[in-house]
Formats: C-alpha cells, sequence, structure tokens
C-alpha cells in the first residue's frame, strides 16, 4: 500500500516537472554507440524495432526515428509523450522517419504483444522507482523482446553521489537524494553490480561497462552502468 502511495506521488512528480521545465533534446553518446554497434550496418533499419522505457519528451526517440529505426515509446507523463509527439510531428516534416508508436502508461506494464522488439532501451528511468516496480519492468521488458533481442541500459550506481542521502525507502532507494544527479527527482534508486546481475539472471550475454566522470567542477562524482543483456 505505502509503495503504491510513493509510486503515484513519483508519477505525478514527473508530469508536474515536465510542464514545468524544459528537459534535455538530444541522446547520450553510450546510446549512439550502443545503436551504431549493434545496428548501424543493418541494411534495413525500417525493419529494426527499438522501444524505450521512460522515453520522457523523446531525445531517444527522436533520434532512433531520425536514424530510421521502427520505434515505439512509453512514458508515465502525459506532458513527456505529447512534447515527444509534438517534436517528431513537426521535424518528421523534413526526415523521412518510419512511424512511431508513442504510449502514455506505466512500464510495469507495457501495452505491446510478447516477443515484438528487436531493442529495448532504459536511459535513465528505471532506476527512477522502487524495487518492486523495477522487477515488474525488467520482467515486462524480458517478455516484449523477441528471442535474441537486446536490452541497453543506463543506470545510477551506487558510486554515484546522493546514495546514502534524501529518505530511505528500502536498500539503495531514496526519496529525493540531497546531492548528485538525481537531487530534486524524486525516487531514485541506485544499482550495485550484485544486483543488477540477479535482476536479468533471465537474460544472457550480460556485459557491464560503465562511465565514471565527475561534475561541476569535480564538486560531483557520478557514475552510470552501462548494461547491455541479450533475451
Ligand atoms: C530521468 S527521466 C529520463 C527520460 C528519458 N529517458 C531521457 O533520456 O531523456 C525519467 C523518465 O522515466 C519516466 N518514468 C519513471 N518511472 C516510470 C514508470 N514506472 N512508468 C513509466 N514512466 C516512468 C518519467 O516520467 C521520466 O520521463
Amino acid at each position: 500500500m505505502m509503495e503504491r502511495v510513493e509510486h503515484r506521488k513519483n508519477m505525478l512528480f514527473w508530469e508536474k516537472m515536465f510542464a514545468s521545465r524544459p528537459w534535455g533534446r538530444y541522446p547520450p553518446e553510450e546510446l549512439i554507440r550502443f545503436v551504431s554497434r549493434t545496428f548501424g550496418e543493418v541494411p534495413d533499419r525500417d525493419a529494426i524495432s527499438f522501444l524505450e522505457v521512460g522515453c520522457g519528451p523523446g531525445a531517444n526517440i527522436w533520434y532512433l526515428s531520425r536514424e530510421g529505426y521502427r520505434v515505439a515509446g512509453i512514458d508515465g507523463s502525459q506532458t513527456a509523450i505529447s512534447q515527444a509527439r509534438h517534436r517528431l510531428q513537426s521535424e518528421m516534416l523534413l526526415h523521412d522517419a518510419p512511424a512511431v508508436d508513442l504510449q502514455q502508461g506505466d512500464f510495469t506494464s507495457l501495452p505491446w504483444a510478447d516477443g515484438i522488439f528487436d531493442a529495448v532501451v532504459d536511459i535513465e528511468a528505471v532506476y527512477a522507482n522502487e524495487m518492486s516496480v523495477i522487477v515488474s519492468c525488467i520482467a515486462e521488458i524480458h517478455r516484449v523482446l523477441k528471442r535474441g533481442g537486446v536490452f541497453f541500459g543506463k543506470m545510477f550506481g551506487i558510486q554515484t553521489a546522493g546514495h546514502g542521502t534524501g529518505r530511505m525507502i528500502e536498500e539503495n532507494t531514496y526519496v529525493d537524494p540531497s546531492v548528485g544527479p538525481c537531487a530534486g527527482f524524486g525516487i531514485s534508486h541506485f544499482f550495485s553490480e550484485d544486483e543488477l546481475q540477479k535482476l536479468f539472471s533471465n537474460f544472457s550475454r550480460l556485459s557491464f561497462d560503465w562511465v565514471h566522470r565527475t561534475d561541476h567542477g569535480r564538486t560531483v562524482e557520478v557514475f552510470e552502468w552501462l548494461l547491455t543483456a541479450t533475451k
């Protein structure tokens, strides 16, 4: 019950956030590297289908779509989905991108059939939840991936500034960390490698990389997992 209250509050938080301030418009280089290494040489990009969970206002959807892939996205915020749709609609007049399927909803229940995506990506969205939600989301990602399909995720690690601050609601999950990249962004889960190994134990070929960097004149430390896993 408590969990559901926190979750609802968190979804409302993101909705208000997107309604009140602009968000990043461009994809991170790690996603670009993953996409070009995995699918860059595929001759018929329109035959490759991506899903982004927690797509926000669509920075990554925009990039994937411009690159010619088939793209779907889901986000809890209706405002974010509308902003993503609006951007794609206006720019698709200039670029011949394939159809994009954007849905407002919770990624614990994905509105797509089993086994239809070649790739599912999570760019720092799954982390913004408590563990019960994360577990359901990963089960859903597994369900909608094709056999042989690939997951790529960028997620904060426990080494990131802010871990251990804010209100702890379970191990490694905090509401409103007071410092670091998650400060002011609601619920944040910081992952350990062991945790990710367990969470993705249904997948094969887990491959872990990370980006470990500083920000704001070395006052803030950021550690982000780059995880790829195959169904
Ligand atoms: C930090 S933003 C990242 C947005 C986007 N991936 C990007 O790279 O710009 C986190 C996003 O996850 C969404 N989100 C978090 N939990 C969610 C859930 N359980 N279901 C659907 N969307 C969720 C939020 O609404 C928000 O848009």
